[in-house]
């Protein structure tokens, strides 16, 4: 194998490019030629797609974004479209490429694989909803972005004795809100996982109230009820006048923090040595504090395991 490729594909997430960086330098230092294929499987099947060389990833370790652009291009299920992108590729010489994004990412990469391209995927998404990795690139610098936002919320609604709605990304993960729920001391939090029950989270908002308890932070996974309805129900039933924060897309956005950069250093490394040795069809994953590659198919259908003991502090600690 002389020529791979990276790219990613779907949500922009921070350190992203750190794994671009490390697939590029790693590549390099096994004497292969790097190529970087911008804005995902679009652009793939356009052809743009450049050679890239150790000073293309200079210093871009410790930014946000991604440098090779990204995009969603639900086209890519269609053969006829993944036969343009393998002739673009085999135009070229480009044996392998490695992607790095969240589950559509992985089920072209499984596509491509089957057509005779070798693919390994990295996992690049803030919602942490890829089940065969602990861990995904860009998951901690997200938290970190809402948990900053909840304390500066957390300011506000005391000052006013106010209920704060805060709507978190994650689309069907409630990782982020969790995470951040626990992190920002919020009293309440609805995800995926724990379900919505209207009735609960207004009789425990009501009894605070009641108590005299000054504000309250209620995390809410998107996708889940509309938080400005919500918002206008928990100030007529419990006494709380509410505000709505939807925390929309600076949740993506933002300087990489350490641990995403070692994420997407180490997995961007580890997805080169896979190529190195042969392997082909594999997802990276982080478990338990170690790498480890399965089958694209098996990492795509395997079930997401539930945190349910992180759940359980919550509701002890309001
Ligand atoms: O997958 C990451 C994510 O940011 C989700 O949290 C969100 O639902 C979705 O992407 C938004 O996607 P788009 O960028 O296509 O609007």
């Amino acid at each position: 194998m002389k020529k791979i490729a990276v790219m990613t594909s779907g949500g922009d997430a921070p350190g992203m490019n750190a794994a671009i960086r490390a697939v590029v330098r790693s590549g390099l230092h096994y004497d292969l030629e790097v190529y970087g294929i911008s804005y995902g499987y679009k652009g793939l099947c356009e052809g743009d797609i450049r050679k890239l060389d150790r000073y293309d990833v200079t210093r871009i370790i410790s930014r946000g974004g991604t440098i090779l652009g990204s995009a969603r291009y639900p086209e890519f299920q269609e053969r006829k479209v993944r036969e343009k992108a393998v002739e673009k590729l085999n135009e070229l010489g480009i044996e392998a490429v490695i992607v790095i994004g969240g589950d559509g990412t992985y089920r072209g990469a499984q596509a491509l694989n089957e057509m005779g391209i070798k693919c390994i995927g990295l996992p690049g998404t803030i919602d942490n909803d890829i089940s065969s990795t602990d861990y995904t690139i860009g998951f901690f610098t997200s938290l970190q972005t809402v948990v900053d936002s909840i304390d500066k919320l957390r300011d506000t609604s005391m000052s006013h004795k106010r209920c704060s709605v805060v709507e978190v990304m994650g689309r069907y993960c409630g990782d982020l809100s969790l995470y951040a729920g626990i992190a920002g001391g919020s009293e309440f939090i609805i995800t995926p996982e724990t379900g919505f029950d209207k009735e609960i989270l207004i009789n425990g908002l009501t009894s605070s109230h009641e108590i005299g308890r000054k504000h309250a932070i209620v995390v809410v996974t998107e996708n889940m009820v509309n938080v400005h309805e919500l918002a206008k129900e928990i100030e007529e039933r419990t006494g709380f006048e509410t505000r709505t924060t939807v925390l929309g897309y600076v949740q993506r956005g933002g300087d990489p923090v350490a641990f995403d950069r070692v994420l997407g250093t180490e997995m961007g490394e580890y997805a080169v040595q896979l190529l190195v040795n042969g392997k082909s069809g594999r997802a990276v994953g982080l478990k338990a504090m170690d790498y480890v590659d399965y089958d694209i198919n098996f990492a795509l259908n395997k079930k997401r395991e539930i945190p349910n003991k992180r759940y359980g502090i919550i509701g002890r600690l309001k």
